[in-house]
């Protein structure tokens, strides 16, 4: 099992170099969920998601040599140009967290500042897009210290590998259109170490797919993604779950091979609905869905039935919508949009993304 523990990535004191690496990374909608995991922040049944384009975290890291001789990692971090003490507390944990992996870390003064594309606090999930901006940056650090990842591949599986360490669904942002996390039989090469590029083996139909984020309810939500894994542990339905996402997985991964929208938007739709019926089944139970996401599914529905368009939906942990549909509808989806969602939104706000490259460095 590769598990990139390498007690050799320390470097020499007397020469440790100065330096600036920029990456942006997107987020991605998971079309099957992940939502369960066990032991080093493994997942309980495989995953595949779209990579987004325009809701993404630029990270920028700063390296130089730490003053002090100490096993501590001595980080300063800024959000948006001002320091943040929560999201620093949680970088901190986390790289503390990979000092196995990354034993030069605490050798280093390393600033970290990072930025959203998307609006603060529009309910966005950002923790695949940050932490695979991170994790990026963490290996281009490696490259340019220790002379390794020169081969683009081995570069992209182990900045999955290591945001899949800091936020599962981290792992399957850095590769172009679909990316696939975790193990199964009908996906060649597939992990539960990191996730594999899906892009390729898709109709072209979903490359250039829309993903259009309409915000149902700004606030953050009540319970993190790490607490509803957990309660996944004592929920009497988990077991037909992960074998029900093993199935709907296999299907899915067939629709989106033939160009099935019918089958994709089935499975997708009903996904986002399972992930939330889990949450509600939880003990203690909880709701992240607002009254208005209801009413947006309704009328995305109604559109449907009379329009025969795929136009389907999906959710992610919170009740925002994410609106599914093929670049040739657009123009009327658009206008749906405008008269119909628009007005459900808080504050009339919502997103214009779909399917991106993936990570990329900035120079
Ligand atoms: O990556 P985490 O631990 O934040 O979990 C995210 C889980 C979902 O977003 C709900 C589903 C998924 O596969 O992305």
């Amino acid at each position: 099992m590769i598990d990139y523990v390498n007690p050799e990535l320390i470097l020499n004191k007397e020469n440790i170099p100065t330096g600036r690496i920029a990456w942006r990374s997107p987020s991605n909608l998971a079309l099957v969920k992940y939502w369960g995991k066990y032991g080093r922040q493994l997942p309980r049944n495989p995953s595949i998601s779209f990579t987004l384009n325009n809701a993404f975290t630029e990270t920028v890291l700063e390296y130089s040599p730490k003053e002090e001789d100490s096993q501590n990692i001595k980080l300063d971090f800024f959000f948006e140009k001002e320091e943040n003490d929560a999201f620093r507390n949680k970088m901190l944990k986390f790289l503390e967290s990979i000092t196995d992996v990354y034993p030069f870390l605490t050798q280093l003064h390393l600033t970290v500042h990072s930025y959203n594309s998307f609006p603060h606090s529009t309910g966005i999930a950002s923790s695949a897009s940050a932490m695979s901006a991170l994790a990026a940056c963490l290996c281009s650090l490696e490259k340019e210290l220790f002379g390794t990842l020169e081969n683009s591949d081995d570069f992209y599986q182990k900045s999955s590998f290591i945001a899949r360490l800091g936020s599962g669904s981290a792992s399957r942002s850095v590769y172009p259109h679909l990316a696939i996390w975790g193990e199964s039989d009908v996906a060649n090469g597939s992990s539960n170490l990191f996730a594999i590029p899906w892009g390729e083996r898709v109709h072209p139909v979903f490359k250039t797919f829309h993903d259009t984020i309409l915000i149902a309810d700004r606030k953050e939500k009540s319970v993190s993604s790490r607490a509803g894994h957990s309660l996944m542990e004592g929920n009497i339905f988990a077991q037909n779950r992960y074998d029900q996402a093993n199935e709907r997985f296999a299907k899915l991964l067939k629709a989106l091979e033939e160009g099935d929208l019918k089958t994709f938007g089935e499975i997708t739709e009903n996904e986002a609905l399972t992930l939330h019926a889990l949450m509600m089944t939880s003990e203690p139970s909880y709701i992240l869905i607002r009254p208005n996401t209801l009413v947006m599914i309704e009328k995305i529905r109604v559109y449907r039935e009379a329009t025969n368009q795929p136009l389907y939906f999906s959710l992610d942990a919170g009740p925002n919508i994410h609106l599914l549909f093929p670049d040739e509808i657009k123009d009327d989806v658009f206008d749906f949009i405008k008269q119909e969602m628009e007005p459900l939104c808080e504050n009339g706000e919502w997103i214009a993304d779909r399917v991106g490259e993936g990570s990329y460095q900035l120079s």
